[in-house]
């Protein structure tokens, strides 16, 4: 429940420093719009940035989520339920089983999941298109190389494994440099972000010497993207 703490801590700065997960949800959603789905389960929905993004009319909306902070800024509405519930958990799929959904999107959450392997087995379990965006150990690749600590996500390829031991569709990356005019901006961006799953590793002299000594002016990130067609 750490990260569920560490997303609603942070929950009221999310929409200033999601700037690359709002990317991420714009690309999704080119491919969705192609065949609108006019019933969505969104895993790990957040504040409701997948929700806000649809420019078509819906008719039932399910958002799943554990972090209360988060859930509480979501758009409500007649077609709106919101869950609250960790998706590491197969009691959730048990309560989801009975209802068909046309689409089931996840965006930039599954890298979260202490399980994969089985969440992504009961997703698909769900027999259903889905479009999903997961953030892998390229994202902050040099950082942590200059800091000499380990990733904390999955590398590209263990989580391209689990999708095709799961899916058959095609794999996209999807790479972004965020720059920022100095490292220390970067620093304080990534603090707020809440992007460290709670994980504080560094101190405060380790935190000074790896902003002396990282040798760019951006962050990257790196996502595997996967959208099956209906
Ligand atoms: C980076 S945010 C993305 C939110 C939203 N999908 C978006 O793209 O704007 C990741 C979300 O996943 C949720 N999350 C992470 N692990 C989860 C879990 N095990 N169960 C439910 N939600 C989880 C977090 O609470 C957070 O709201």
């Amino acid at each position: 429940m750490r990260i569920a703490r560490e997303f609603s801590r942070h929950a009221h700065q999310y929409d200033s420093v999601n700037v690359i997960q709002k990317r991420v949800i714009e690309e999704m959603i080119a491919r969705i719009r192609k065949e609108p789905p006019e019933t969505i389960l969104d895993l790990g929905c957040g504040n409701g940035g997948v929700y806000r993004a649809v420019d078509w009319s819906l008719r039932r909306f399910v958002g799943v989520d554990f972090a209360e902070g988060m859930l509480k800024r979501h758009p409500k509405g007649d077609e709106v339920e919101l869950i609250r519930a960790d998706l590491n958990d197969s009691v959730l799929f048990e309560r989801l089983k009975d209802e068909k959904f046309e689409r089931i999107v996840s965006a930039s959450a599954l890298q979260w999941m202490e399980d994969l392997d089985g969440v992504l087995g009961r997703i698909a379990a769900m027999h259903t298109p889905v479009t999903l965006a997961i953030f892998t150990s390229g994202t902050f690749r040099t950082l942590h190389r200059t800091a000499g600590i380990a990733p904390l996500l999955r590398d590209a390829e263990e989580v391209e494994k689990l999708l095709k031991k799961h899916f058959n569709a095609p794999i996209e990356t999807l790479r972004y440099k965020l720059a920022f005019d100095s490292v220390r901006e970067m620093f304080r961006y990534m603090k707020r972000s809440g992007v460290s799953g709670g994980r504080n590793l560094l101190g405060y002299k380790e935190t000074k010497r790896l902003m002396r000594n990282y040798p760019l002016n951006y962050l990257e990130y790196e996502i595997l993207l996967m959208h099956t067609k209906r």
